[in-house]
């Protein structure tokens, strides 16, 4: 079956966009007195990302936003979702504060504005400041004092045009691949480092919204989470078992607490340690009624128990041993993991707005004729859309969808080799291409008219 959406099948004020991430785009990693983050740290060591690579130079977003900018005018996209580099802004985490830093969000908040662009700003995309970190980041309960300091900050110097903020991207994503598994910045292991920073990434999600919603009166404020379909490899009842304990890590350990529900501790045995960490008030201070929530879904995970996994028993049947369709990050393709996850997500009823923040797919990519053909992404994302729209019919909350990602970019552990943009980037001359999938995607903005 072909794919006949159009953007006017949607209700008009579903929101469409595109989605990034500072570190992934901007480079100028050290210009002026921007601070190192832990990922300007964590790329020094070049067994860390995929050949060496780093987002030194990135997409060069810092010098040709208004290049990107106008390209996405010129491609109908009218929402565009970024992240602040917290060490742009405050280079050591807290107390000087970097006047270039704040000039240049503000020159890319008013070129937006300009382009008739509404920015949705990330707060936290997983750039934490290294002077931070080297007093234990996350881990760290005093994190909740600095990301107080930098989140009023920024309400109080964009808060004036920016009404659209999310404040953490993924925290599941962060802290387990971060503070457990250690393959992300700052490359900490353990549940030692995993179970604190956990909680006060919690602390702080709910704080970064009470904070924004008591400067920014009038904001729509947000916060987003990864999450996949679960599938237990068998009806077993192991299996089964194994599939719950996946669930409650990667799709609820977030959202509960803020919603008053608690940590997924019956499910999830090891997360009773959190409770060292407990304060008195944090049962109160973790909760928060977000006016929207995002969800960024890409694929399904197949789980299986097993023995040997610690804390867990369970672990991840890789899609590369399932014979399915997969893209170059070998994530199963399913288009009906997004339909799930709205579904999912719509049985917390206390969740008033429920936008996808994130949703695209990294194939490989070939230049010829100054052109970049991609079919495949093109197909995941119509067929990923169709879900979303199969999923409004069916009467669930959905209201909003952004693409990941405009432009190819640093794709963290993985470097530069997988290309989940819109637009292609010859990263040696900085050359922009939109590849098929782009004009696919303006089209549908366009209802079906080319530019
Ligand atoms: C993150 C992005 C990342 C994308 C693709 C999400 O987990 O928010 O920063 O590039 O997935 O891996």
């Amino acid at each position: 079956m072909g794919f006949d959406l159009q953007k006017k099948d949607f209700d008009k004020d579903f929101v469409w966009g595109v989605s990034s991430a500072a570190y992934q785009v901007e480079g100028a990693h050290d210009i002026h007195d921007k601070g190192p983050s832990i990922w300007d740290s964590f790329v020094e060591s070049k067994k860390n990302v995929f050949n060496g690579h780093d987002g030194k130079i990135a997409c060069d977003f810092f010098y040709r936003y208004e290049e990107d900018i106008l390209l996405m005018k010129q491609m109908n996209i009218d929402n565009f979702r970024f992240s602040l580099s917290w060490t742009r802004i405050l280079p050591q985490g807290y107390g000087k504060i970097s006047q270039e830093g704040v000039d240049y969000y503000n020159k890319v908040i008013d070129f937006c504005l300009e382009c008739d662009i509404t920015p949705w700003i990330t707060l936290y995309h997983w750039d934490l400041p290294q002077a931070l970190e080297e007093k234990g980041g996350w881990t760290n309960r005093d994190i909740i004092g600095w990301f107080e300091e930098y989140v009023k900050l920024c309400a109080k110097r964009f808060g004036d045009r920016v009404k659209h903020w999310m404040i953490l991207n993924e925290p599941m994503v962060f802290t387990g691949a971060g503070y457990f598994l250690g393959v992300h910045a700052p490359g900490k292991k353990g549940l030692k480092n995993f179970i604190p920073a956990v909680h006060h990434a919690s602390l702080c999600q709910a704080l970064g919204g009470r904070t924004i919603r008591s400067l920014i009166p009038d904001a729509m404020v947000g916060t987003t989470f990864s999450c996949s379909q679960i599938t237990p490899y068998s009806k077993k009842s192991k299996d089964l078992l194994a599939a719950k304990k996946a669930d409650a890590l990667l799709n609820r350990l977030f959202i509960e607490p803020v919603l008053g529900l608690g940590y997924p501790m019956d499910e999830l045995r090891i997360l009773r340690r959190l409770d060292e960490y407990h304060r008195p008030d944090d049962e109160k201070n973790l909760l928060f009624d977000f006016d929207f929530i995002g969800i960024q879904n890409y694929t399904r995970e197949v789980v299986r128990h097993s023995y040997t996994t610690p804390y867990l028993k369970a672990k991840i049947v890789k899609a590369t041993k399932r014979n399915v369709r997969t893209t170059l990050m070998d994530w199963e393709v399913h288009p009906p993991s997004i339909y799930e996850m709205i579904s999912k997500f719509n049985q917390y009823t206390a969740i008033k707005k429920l936008i996808i923040t994130e949703n695209g797919a990294a194939f490989k990519d070939v230049v010829s004729n100054k052109e970049v053909h991609d079919p495949l992404r093109k197909s995941y994302l119509q067929s990923y859309l169709d879900q979303v729209y199969k999923a409004k019919k069916d009467g669930l909350k959905v209201d909003g969808y952004f693409v990941w990602t405009f432009t190819d970019n640093f794709e963290w552990a993985e470097g530069y080799f997988p290309r989940f943009g819109l637009v292609y980037v010859d990263f040696e001359t900085q050359q922009r291409i939109v590849k098929s999938s782009g004009k696919w995607y303006s089209r549908f903005l366009n209802n079906g008219v080319s530019l």
